[in-house]
């Protein structure tokens, strides 16, 4: 039986429930199309199993999801990526060990960095000046870092990045394996692209050890639903005792059975609705030359020296047209009733699942057209700040868990040079940590920094114009 029919045999079966959850499946609500489902969201009940240790439907669920994406072994988190993040990274490691990871790694995998005590080495982040987006393209400086750090077992990537940047998966993972490492990938953005030949390879194909997705994001699921796969080389007991270390002892069934629901979906439609998908887009585009121009398609990044594109990323390219993405994603909410998920001073970009139809997409492209076609001529304000690109990484003055504990003050970004950053001073975008806690603040990066803020770029570790620091 699947979780679906389980949790309906039991809101149909008429049972007085004296067990958590304390709504006891009845809606507060005093309309009776209530907005939560109550009925179906249960505790572990005789005949649902347990989270912690699967022995039915849960259990069923696994095994099937596994043989879908092809792993040796399947499990889930109700609390998003981060967690199954955090849980494989602690059960493939051991305190104090060095962990070689990718400087764009999600906040996620800097906090368990944190929590395993661990020794950070980075693997550098390429800012390209001409796409002005980042991703790993010089796997020779890669199988460098792999080679001179030979303690490090573990190496973590990110791929796809936010934005549909594909690194060589296949190449990455030979290289690691030739060096006797574990590879994981954080595929947060990636849970779909087994389900369409007309995306790039996914992380499990190329037998990339653990492999992390947030079915939410990319899948017809509930938030917080996500995935993490193994393979053969990694430490069964290992991944189960640290998620039952990490995950909560209450998981929710409606995350669940949306997982089961998501993933079944996707293997029966998935590819044909992703495919429909794609040609509406297509079709569509060629009819309006505004849009068209500031669509950037898998060619225009292969072209720009990117390896693979993954093509449900709908990125526009706006600073062409004199407009700042960050306009034209208020724009569009303000003047079309469409919700972008993210945009820079260069893009805005919109994620295509199978959640969308010829109607939804339609409706995007020709408010882009028309938005575009009215705008265009409008310079903004905002520009990327120049010295942008690729800053060295700074020195590491104490470990990361050191900083987090140790005592700190805010001070002026003016007065920051030298002192030991007491948090990750990240600009959004591009989402690389131009310090981390623990590194020495340099005159560079304090020039940076002022520079991303004066561009009207959101930098996550700066408050009213202030730098934490170590004391
Ligand atoms: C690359 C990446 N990894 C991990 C995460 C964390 O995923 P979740 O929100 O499912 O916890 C995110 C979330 O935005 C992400 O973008």
């Amino acid at each position: 039986m699947c979780v679906e029919k389980a949790l309906k045999k039991y809101s149909a079966s008429n049972t007085a429930r004296f067990h958590m959850p304390g709504h006891k499946g009845k809606s507060i609500d005093t309309e009776e199309d209530s907005f939560l489902d109550y009925a179906h969201d249960v505790t572990e009940i005789e005949g649902l199993d347990l989270l912690h240790n699967p022995k039915g439907v849960i259990k069923e669920m696994l095994d099937r999801i596994a043989s879908t994406y092809d792993v040796h072994k399947c499990y889930l988190s109700t609390n998003g990526s981060t967690t199954a993040l955090q849980a494989a990274i602690l059960s493939a490691t051991r305190p104090h060990d060095q962990i070689i990871m990718s400087r764009d790694c999600h906040k996620s995998i800097y906090n368990a960095v944190i929590l395993g005590a661990l020794t950070p080495v980075y693997l550098p982040i390429e800012y390209d000046e001409n796409i002005k987006l980042s991703c790993i393209r010089d796997l020779e400086a890669f199988e460098r870092v792999i080679r001179e750090n030979n303690e490090a077992k573990l190496v973590v990537i990110t791929y796809p990045t936010y934005f549909g940047l594909c690194t060589d998966i296949a190449k990455i993972s030979d290289i690691v394996h030739r060096h006797n490492k574990l590879l994981l990938v954080d595929e947060a953005h990636g849970a779909h692209l087994k389900f369409s030949p007309h995306l790039p390879l996914s992380a499990e194909e190329t037998g990339a050890d653990i492999v992390v997705q947030s079915v939410h994001k990319t899948l017809p699921a509930l938030t917080q639903a996500s995935l993490l796969h193994i393979g053969k080389e990694v430490d069964e007991e290992r991944v189960e005792s640290m998620l039952s270390v990490l995950l909560t002892t209450s998981p929710s069934y409606l995350i669940m059975g949306s997982i089961e629901k998501a993933v079944t979906y996707m293997q029966r439609e998935g590819e044909l609705k992703l495919s429909e998908n794609l040609d509406i887009i297509k079709e569509r585009i060629d009819q309006l030359p505004y849009a068209k121009k500031a669509f950037k398609s898998s060619e225009y990044f292969k072209e720009n020296g990117v390896f693979d594109f993954d093509r449900t990323k709908l990125l526009f390219r706006t600073d062409e047209f004199g407009i700042n993405g960050q306009e034209v994603k208020h724009l569009l909410r303000k003047d079309y009733g469409i919700e972008m998920e993210m945009a820079t001073p260069e893009y805005v970009n919109g994620f295509m699942t199978v959640g969308d139809n010829r109607q939804d997409l339609e409706r995007l492209f020709d408010a882009m057209d028309d938005l575009l076609r009215k705008h265009m001529t409008r310079q903004d304000e905002h520009t990327t700040p120049s010295e942008i690109d690729n800053p060295s990484i700074p020195e590491q003055a104490m470990s990361i868990r050191d900083a987090f504990y140790a005592p700190k003050e805010w001070i002026e970004i003016s007065e920051a040079s030298n002192h030991i950053a007491g948090e990750h001073i990240i600009p959004y975008p591009p989402g690389i940590p131009l310090v981390c806690m623990g590194e020495r603040i340099t005159p560079q990066i304090k020039r940076m920094i002022t520079r991303y803020l004066d561009s009207g770029i959101e930098v996550i570790g700066i408050k009213n114009k202030r730098v934490r620091i170590v004391k």
